[in-house]
């Protein structure tokens, strides 16, 4: 059965970008939860253990990122939509003046989820006893029940949520690891202010740290015409599975086997140039590989040579920019926790290139889908917990990732600066 962004079983939607795939899913998630973090964790503890670091949590995630929770088309007028990001439950929706909010699917009340409730362009009701939220500060703003004589402080009660932008098409969401949790019994309030001001210093704290974490990730683009797709994919995997996937170049020719592509013959050796950044790694600009059509006929086209810059950085980021004289291509893949056993790849891309977007979701949505048989296969593989092993060169892309992720855990923990993986530019070597 498909999975909802909330992880919950929906009906096939025959909109859905890869319909064609849906037959073929079985992610038994529910009972797979435990077996899939276990079989996780021993790659990023080894790359945890060589920096003496401890996980920050044991799913693994990256808490103080933005990552995207739907697409900007699936929320019309007052709807209120569901969303889950790093196991949290989100309500999401638009004010009357169209700014985009995320609360936590929770009312802090008795913690019936929101989303049960009616919302008017600026306040959320729940369901339950009326209380009402207005949207994007989850303030309190009505207890229907109480009484002149009650003396509670509505105004200091608040929902849990989050910061959240709308960008490429994507409402974006700021997983604060400080934010409210749902709370229980007397202490409610109190605790709920607490976390409230928690959430908010934090939210400071993201904005003066600028670059990383100030505002929601933007698609560059090059030209002011341009076309623009969405591609959409969830994975019966750990975040770290499908980013080491997304990175991985030894896969090509077995997993995207086409003749428009590339075939398994056409394996011949790759040298490739990386250079560390800020929180993650660049391959430096470079001529594409020549066994690829597409970019033959690019070069054909334009007669100048193409480039191609390809980034990595954390979360969970992969951007690719494409550029041949005036000619551009430029698409960014996110790859999305939901669970600890669920993640979805968001995929966008933009171009100035004669290319029709029906035909480059043809072969996109061939990609993805390869991807992600190749995925529940891998998955099938991973809930009897195997001892799994990273190679030099093809795999050394992955070992900065965890080496990433460990350096950035354990610079937080510590407040010293983060020590990158990478001690400088290195070039790679492997067939593919
Ligand atoms: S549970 Fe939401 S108002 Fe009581
Ligand atoms: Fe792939």
């Amino acid at each position: 059965m498909p999975l909802a962004r909330d992880g919950q079983p929906r009906k096939a939607n025959p909109t859905t970008a890869l319909r064609g795939i849906e037959r073929n899913r079985r992610i038994d998630v529910g009972r797979r939860k435990e077996r899939m973090s276990e079989a996780v964790r021993p790659i990023l503890q080894s790359a945890l253990d060589e920096r003496g670091a401890a996980p920050e949590s044991d799913a693994g995630f990256l808490w103080d990122f933005w990552y995207p929770a739907l697409r900007s088309g699936e929320v019309r007028g007052n709807q209120l939509k569901t969303a889950m990001l790093l196991e949290v439950p989100l309500v999401l929706g638009r004010n009357a003046q169209g700014k985009a909010f995320a609360m936590r699917d929770s009312c802090p009340h008795r913690g019936i989820p929101l989303s049960y409730g009616r919302f008017d362009g600026k306040a959320v009701e729940c369901s339950y006893h009326g209380w009402k939220f207005e949207a994007c500060s989850g303030q309190c703003v009505e207890i229907p029940s109480l009484t002149s004589q009650d003396k509670l402080k509505v105004e200091r009660i608040f929902a849990g949520h989050y910061p959240c932008e709308e960008r490429d098409g994507y409402f974006w969401v700021y997983m604060n690891s400080w934010a409210p949790v749902t709370t229980r019994g007397g202490a409610a309030e109190r605790r709920e202010e607490k976390d409230n001001a928690e959430a908010q210093s934090a939210q400071r704290l993201a904005e003066r740290r600028g670059g990383e974490s100030a505002a929601a990730p933007t698609l560059a683009t090059f030209s002011e015409k341009y076309r623009i797709t969405h591609l959409e994919c969830d994975l019966p995997s750990h975040v770290d599975q499908g980013i080491i996937g997304l990175m991985d170049p030894a896969h090509g020719p077995f997993v995207h086997q086409s003749w428009y592509w590339r075939s398994r013959h056409s394996i011949h050796e790759k040298e490739k140039k990386f250079e560390p950044i800020p929180n993650g790694f660049r391959m430096s600009p470079h001529t594409p590989s020549s066994n690829s059509a597409p970019y033959r006929m690019l070069k054909k086209y334009t007669g100048e040579p193409v480039t191609t810059t390809i980034d990595f950085v954390l979360p969970n980021i992969r951007t690719e920019e494409i550029r041949s004289g005036k000619l551009w291509f430029s698409s960014r893949a996110t790859v999305t926790p939901v669970r600890r056993d669920l993640c979805r790849i968001d995929f966008v891309a933009a171009w100035n290139l004669l290319l029709p977007v029906w035909i480059f979701r043809m072969f996109a949505e061939k990609f993805l889908r390869q991807d992600q048989e190749t995925m529940i296969q891998q998955a099938e593989g991973l809930k009897h917990n195997p001892r799994l092993m990273l190679i030099d060169d093809a795999d050394r892309p992955a070992k900065w990732y965890f080496g990433l992720k460990a350096g950035l855990l354990e610079s937080r923990r510590t407040g010293a600066a983060m020590v990158h993986p990478m001690p400088g530019p290195i070039t790679l070597h492997w067939r593919s």
